[in-house]
């Protein structure tokens, strides 16, 4: 469960122009749940995320997930933390473009270390899941936008998240690819992992049974639906 209680941000606070990227939120995300955080560009949408993920500090309030304090932790610690309970899905894949599908997906284990025969089976697992079996020895820079975006929610994955982030993860990709991924997106959601996606598409939105919109650093509104697109 993530529970954020009047979560406040400023970048630039010593300097001249400090902006205040969120300006008091509160929410909580349950087990299970698909969330879109939906506003404009400059809302706080990809601050919000980052704070809640423990990519980025935030300035006063709380944010706990399973009640453990996200800011409370020491960077190694966040970072083990992260590693066993997220997975991160952003709108530039963030792939190694010279690597192939399945070197992408090891890499997570690959970082000083061997990458075993275990790591591979697992890997292949969530290739075959996103629906890559067929490229995993294809280069990334071979792929459609839509094999590469498969291909970094097989990386996601690799670690079993409980919670993935993503932030405009169809933000490159058209119409019809969009549909797929959310497909993708909701079949996982269905699987127990709870989704928190920035986005400021409706179509993508349409996907999720819970949509915030957020506007100048604050949630404005807060609506559940059916999730039917
Ligand atoms: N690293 C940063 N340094 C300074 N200002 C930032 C930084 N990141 C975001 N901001 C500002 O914070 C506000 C919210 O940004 P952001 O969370 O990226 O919005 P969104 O994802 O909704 O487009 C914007 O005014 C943006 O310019
Ligand atoms: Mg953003």
């Amino acid at each position: 469960m993530i529970e954020i209680q009047d979560l406040r941000k400023i970048y630039n606070k010593d300097k001249k122009n400090p902006t205040e990227a969120l300006r008091g939120v509160s929410l909580t995300i349950e087990d299970g749940e698909m969330v879109a955080v939906c506003g404009t560009s400059g809302a706080g949408k990809s601050t919000l995320l980052y704070c809640i993920a423990g990519l980025e500090d935030y300035d006063a309030g709380v944010c706990k997930v399973d009640g453990v304090e996200i800011r409370a932790m020491k960077n190694r610690t966040a970072a083990a933390f992260r590693n066993e309970k997220y997975g991160f899905v952003l709108q530039d894949f963030a792939l190694i473009d010279d690597y192939t599908v399945l070197e992408n997906v090891t890499l997570p284990f690959a970082f000083g270390k061997h990458v075993s025969g275990k790591d591979t089976e697992l890997a292949m697992e969530v290739i075959r899941r996103v629906g890559l079996e067929e490229q995993k020895n294809s280069y990334v820079k071979e792929l459609s936008g839509g094999q590469k975006q498969r291909t970094a929610i097989a990386r996601a994955l690799i670690n079993k998240p409980r919670i993935i982030f993503a932030d405009e993860p169809t933000g490159a990709l058209d119409s019809k690819t969009t549909q797929e991924i959310m497909q993708l997106f909701a079949e996982l959601n269905a699987d127990g992992i709870t989704m928190v996606i920035v986005t400021h598409d409706s179509t993508v939105a349409g996907y999720c049974k819970r949509r915030l919109q957020v506007e100048d650093g604050l949630i404005v509104s807060d609506k559940r639906c059916c999730g039917c697109p």
